[in-house]
């Protein structure tokens, strides 16, 4: 049997690597139009670090799995093709700022039409709007060679950070379809490795309605330990103690309970944002504003903190170096589309601070492109003025303490480990008095902090 996946990205790789790597039989090719991705997965550097990826990949790709720009080629010789192309929030036209963008898909649609002969399983990966399939089954059926298709939807639940573990032992894997005999082709692969009781059917739109709902439902829950936080902080509660008294309730459990400076990464605002749009074209706008208010309350979140490291050092940041710990969107990854870091960083630079950035793993690069994008418009245009500022103002230090050397205070933006176990009264020698420190992750040892002197602020705190 042959796979062709369609997009090499943060799903796309992980995925099919997995694949590979547990059925050896089947060959997998990985194609991509942007040959430096494809470069990358070819190489020692994967354009993805996750922790266990590359092992997986060293191994299936002397083997079985293959990563090419061969578009045709690979869609031509498949059995079955995933699209796990990306699937970004408009920004132009009708629905921008909410709708998916699904130029990606259709186009990967057509271009399997134009390919294939005989018959092929195509396979929605990505997060796409609920009845998306009707319209890749239109543009397939327009296929003129000949060709016919079944069309599954298989959407994905790994999470970044984890993706090996949550690939090796997924909660569960979702395939919607209408055929038996193609839905039962893709849950003999996923059989191989996970018990047949874990593999859940159900029709088409189910399962594209439960990938939007499933995030719909991770997000509301961060959106609401942060709504409790700052009325923790208003009252003296401590939002770490509510979070474990109410998450031993069994009906409400004790994941994704934790507070923090703002949910980031590529999917949960643009999938809730999706989410509102489909709510909105139904005509359902009490369904569609309830949900909006997990990304305002998000978008909140993230202000309140950047508001209230400026009211805390005495109403200004202006010429002040303020240290920046992460700027991934979560630990143990690379990146960070919609990071909190990018935002909380935008805004002290509005307030003239000087900023000074460290994370593990993203490039110095990555960093100012993404601040120069946070201060773009709709149309991408950047005032002369923000652009003076991310190039004056933003440094980017080699490690934790090159960050906090002279600085006036530290702000944590992402939970990296290393950042639990620093010397910090080596690091509070080295800032500027008083040092002040704001948690915005509720990592650091918040008690010892304070013993060695520094200001500390933390989200739901009132320390
Ligand atoms: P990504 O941007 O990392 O990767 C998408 C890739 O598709 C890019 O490399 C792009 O060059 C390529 N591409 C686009 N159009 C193409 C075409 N016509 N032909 C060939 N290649 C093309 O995106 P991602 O994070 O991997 O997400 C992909 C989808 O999976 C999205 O719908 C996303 O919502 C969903 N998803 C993402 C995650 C995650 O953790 N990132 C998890 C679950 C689901
Ligand atoms: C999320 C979902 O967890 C995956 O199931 C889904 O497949 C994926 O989105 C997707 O569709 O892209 P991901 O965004 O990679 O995965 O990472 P999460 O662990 O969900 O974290 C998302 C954000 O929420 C991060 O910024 C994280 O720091 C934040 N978060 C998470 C909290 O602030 N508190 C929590 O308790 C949990």
């Amino acid at each position: 049997m042959k796979i062709c996946c369609i997009g090499a990205g943060y799903v796309g790789g992980p995925t099919m690597a997995m694949i590979a790597k547990q059925c050896p039989e089947i060959a997998v090719h990985v194609v991509d139009l942007n040959q430096s991705r494809i470069d990358a997965w070819n190489s020692e550097k994967l354009p993805v670090y996750e922790p266990g990826l590359y092992e997986v990949v060293a191994e299936a790709r002397q083997r079985n799995l293959t990563f090419s720009t061969r578009v045709d080629d690979a869609i031509a010789e498949a059995d079955m093709i995933f699209i796990s192309v990306n699937t970004p929030t408009k920004t132009f036209g009708v629905g921008a700022g909410r709708a998916a963008n699904l130029e990606f898909i259709e186009k990967c649609a057509r271009q399997i039409a134009r390919v294939s002969t005989g018959h092929k399983i195509v396979v929605e990966k990505s997060t796409l709007p609920v009845r998306t399939a009707e319209a890749v089954k239109r543009i397939l059926a327009s296929a003129e060679n000949g060709a016919t298709f079944d069309v599954l939807s298989n959407p994905e639940f790994l999470a970044e950070g984890t993706a090996v573990e949550d690939l090796l032992n997924p909660d569960r894997v979702l395939i919607g379809g209408e055929s038996k005999l193609a839905i039962d082709a893709l849950a003999d692969i996923y059989a191989n490795w996970i018990p047949r009781e874990r593999i859940l059917t159900t029709n088409l739109w189910s399962s594209e309605l439960s990938k939007l709902t499933a995030n719909a439902f991770l997000a509301q829950r961060v959106s609401s330990i942060n709504a409790i936080s700052a009325l923790c902080e208003a009252t003296g509660a401590d939002v770490d103690e509510v979070a474990r008294a109410i998450g031993t309730d069994s009906r409400i459990g004790p994941k994704f309970l934790k507070a923090s400076v703002g949910f980031g990464g590529s999917c949960f605002q643009k999938d809730i944002l999706n989410l509102v749009y489909l709510c909105e074209h139904f005509g359902l706008r009490e369904v569609a504003a309830y949900w909006e208010q997990v990304v305002s309350m998000n978008d909140y979140q993230k202000r309140r903190f950047a508001e209230g490291i400026v009211r805390t050092m005495f109403n200004t940041v202006s010429d002040k170096k303020i240290g920046v710990w992460g700027f991934a969107f979560k630990k143990d990854t690379n990146d960070t589309r919609e990071s909190a870091a990018i935002y909380v960083c935008r805004d002290l630079l509005r307030e003239r601070a000087r900023v000074t950035i460290y994370d593990p793993r993203v490039s110095e690069k990555q960093i100012r492109a993404d601040l120069i994008a946070s201060c773009s418009d709709m149309q991408g245009v950047v005032s002369e003025h923000d652009r003076k500022l991310i190039e004056n103002n933003v440094t980017i230090a080699a490690n934790a303490y090159e960050a906090a050397s002279q600085s006036h205070a530290i702000v944590v933006m992402t939970e990296w480990d290393e950042f639990k176990s620093l010397d910090f009264a080596k690091v509070y020698a080295s800032m500027q008095q008083p040092a002040f420190v704001f948690d915005g992750r509720n990592l650091l040892d918040h008690d010892q902090l304070a013993k060695i002197g520094f200001d500390i602020h933390a989200i739901g705190k009132s320390l």
